[in-house]
């Protein structure tokens, strides 16, 4: 393998020189009191931390910048911390999906203007991986993902409790008068008691098990628990690889490849993962080049069962217990079946090598591929003529009832509409209807926010339900659950079939067939697309302006269509 020299390196052109520029470049540096021996001929690594004080699964970020330091150190590099903006997906209003892209920009526009050889990005709750992988790929420099981890187990009273999941499950019992206030404050402050990411297979574990299987982290990185020495340990072995990745050149082009990105899907398909992964996914891989489409998952999940039994789609065990039981190199010894073997990491080897002597511990919760807990994948993507460009499904987290059904709509036209009406004791609705709900994706959310687990009406609620088909444009929660359609595309808002549904409509779901349909005739459909009329764009001014100017429907990753690489050759940083 040919390796840089110091002269090659990017950050060569900002301090080598005897020029005017160069003198003011090291004069600021030396303003800060760094001097040659901290520049000359050294790579130097930004560290684009996503750490605030208002990011609860960052915030031991503060403090693990410094193990990654001290490893870029180690290794001989020149570290530098770059902040960016954060996402806390428990905070950011109205979602978190707003900025994702603002986040991928951020990154990318980091990178492009600091005078870096390599990056390390330190993110993990839900959008932060997505974004920094996909602003960071389009920079193009040598890369390598620290991932936040899962929190510990939650505790209330001796019960274990889940991320997102129990809060849902707790709030229906309190919703049926079963959960006192005293009660209710207890699991409040038992749910999250640690930093750390959800630590049920919610958006943040799905998307960092997806990094580390696209070969952008560390083996064995991703499902270590924040709080466990461990971590640090990772934080630092990352500092000092990325400082000999550079001197490799190694890019995120040669690990990103197409096989990269198959093997990111079948460990998404085996952790049973969120629904908010076909998106990331999408648009991450088509900033490396790579088209992936929603016919990707749909094959990989006939073909790959579920086998981390860790929920919502397990029924028990939470990130923690799977890391105890092997972690993501104990599942993919499982899958080697369906890995491409031979795809590079950042370690620049093969992931074989990653594997030797990955193990499981604990076969109930990484299953073997023959007792798996879902044997047909994680994700359905369904079409037809209420979702010509596709929706999605997930099975594995759905009442089995469900997966075949068909039943009268009742529709609401946006999520106040639905909050206000959906506790109504005279609200006329039965299990066996559908609930829709639309004016929720993209454009319609804005945002396309999290609302896609429409609450169960409280008058059902009472009566003991607790699954109901629902269907919608906006995403879900990784940590839901529930016989939730999705994504639905072309959305409602603007003037995809969802909009033309009426209270009253026979909706026909057939998962097996991969159906979706609305039992309404063509004729009657383009009736009441020719009454429909295309509300008006959510903003006026300012960065949603240009959300809703650029971005693209879910089936297609939800990226700006000026970000896309297929867009034009990138932009490389005037000669200095
Ligand atoms: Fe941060 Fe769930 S809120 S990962
Ligand atoms: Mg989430």
């Amino acid at each position: 393998m040919t390796r840089k020299s110091p002269s090659d390196l990017r950050s060569a052109r900002w301090f080598a020189a005897d020029d005017l520029r160069s003198f003011g470049h090291r004069s600021r540096w030396m303003q800060m009191g760094y001097d040659a021996a901290d520049w000359a001929g050294k790579p130097m690594i930004a560290i684009l931390n996503t750490w605030s004080d208002a990011q609860p699964c960052h915030a031991h970020f503060k403090t693990r910048v410094e193990d990654v330091k001290r490893g870029i150190f180690q290794a001989g590099g020149f570290p530098i911390e770059l902040p960016a903006i954060s996402l806390s997906e428990s905070n950011v209003k109205p979602t978190t999906m707003l900025y994702r892209n603002l986040l991928a920009m951020d990154a990318e526009e980091l990178i492009r203007s600091h005078s870096v050889d390599g990056v390390v990005l330190m993110g993990g709750c839900d959008k932060t991986t997505p974004a920094l992988l996909m602003g960071a790929t389009s920079a193009g420099l040598p890369m390598i993902y620290v991932p936040a981890g899962p929190m510990l187990r939650g505790n209330w009273k001796g019960n274990v409790l889940g991320s997102g999941s129990d809060a849902w499950k707790y709030w229906d019992e309190r919703r049926a008068g079963k959960i006192s206030d005293a009660d209710w404050t207890e699991v409040e402050a038992g749910i999250a008691r640690s930093y750390g990411v959800c630590m049920t297979m919610g958006t943040a574990s799905t998307m960092t098990a997806i990094a580390e299987a696209i070969g952008m982290t560390l083996p064995g990185a991703s499902a270590i628990p924040a709080p466990d020495a461990n971590h640090i340990r990772m934080c630092t072995q990352s500092g000092r690889r990325i400082v000999d990745m550079v001197w490799e050149d190694l890019t995120p082009a040669r690990i990103q490849t197409r096989a990269a990105y198959e093997n990111g899907i079948t460990v998404a398909m085996a952790m049973g993962c969120s629904t908010n992964a076909i998106i990331h996914v999408i648009a991450m891989a088509r900033r490396a080049g790579v088209d992936i489409t929603l016919d990707d998952f749909d094959n990989a999940s006939r073909k790959v069962p579920v086998i981390a039994n860790v929920r919502p789609s397990g029924d028990t065990y939470l990130m923690e217990d799977f890391f105890y039981a092997g972690g993501l190199p104990g599942l993919m010894s499982r899958l080697t079946d369906h890995l491409h073997l031979g795809a590079i990491t950042v370690t620049g080897r093969p992931l074989s090598e990653a594997l030797e002597g990955a193990a499981v511990y604990n076969d109930d919760v990484i299953r073997p591929v023959d007792n798996p807990i879902y044997a047909e994948g994680a994700l359905a993507v369904l079409r037809g003529n209420l979702a010509p460009d596709g929706c999605v499904i997930k099975p594995s987290a759905c009442a089995p009832r469900f997966l075949k059904h068909t039943g009268p709509a009742l529709v609401f036209d946006d999520y106040p509409t639905l909050k206000a009406n959906i506790d109504r004791d005279d609200l006329e609705v039965t299990e066996d209807h559908v609930l829709v709900l639309r004016n929720a994706g993209p454009h319609g959310g804005p945002g396309m926010p999290e609302w896609g687990m429409l609450p169960i009406p409280k008058k059902l609620v009472k009566q003991g339900v607790r699954d109901m088909v629902r269907l919608s444009d906006a995403r879900m929660s990784g940590t839901s659950y529930g016989a939730c359609i999705l994504h639905v595309s072309p959305e409602a808002y603007i003037g995809g079939p969802l909009a033309l549904v009426r209270t009253g409509d026979m909706i026909a779901l057939d998962v097996a067939n991969r159906r979706i349909d609305i039992e309404v005739s063509e004729a009657e459909l383009a009736r009441r697309r020719a009454e429909w009329t295309a509300p008006p764009k959510r903003y006026e001014r300012g960065y949603g302006w240009m959300f809703t100017q650029h971005i693209r429907q879910a089936n297609d990753g939800c990226d700006f269509d000026f970000l896309e690489t297929q867009f034009g050759a990138p932009v490389d940083e005037p000669a200095i």
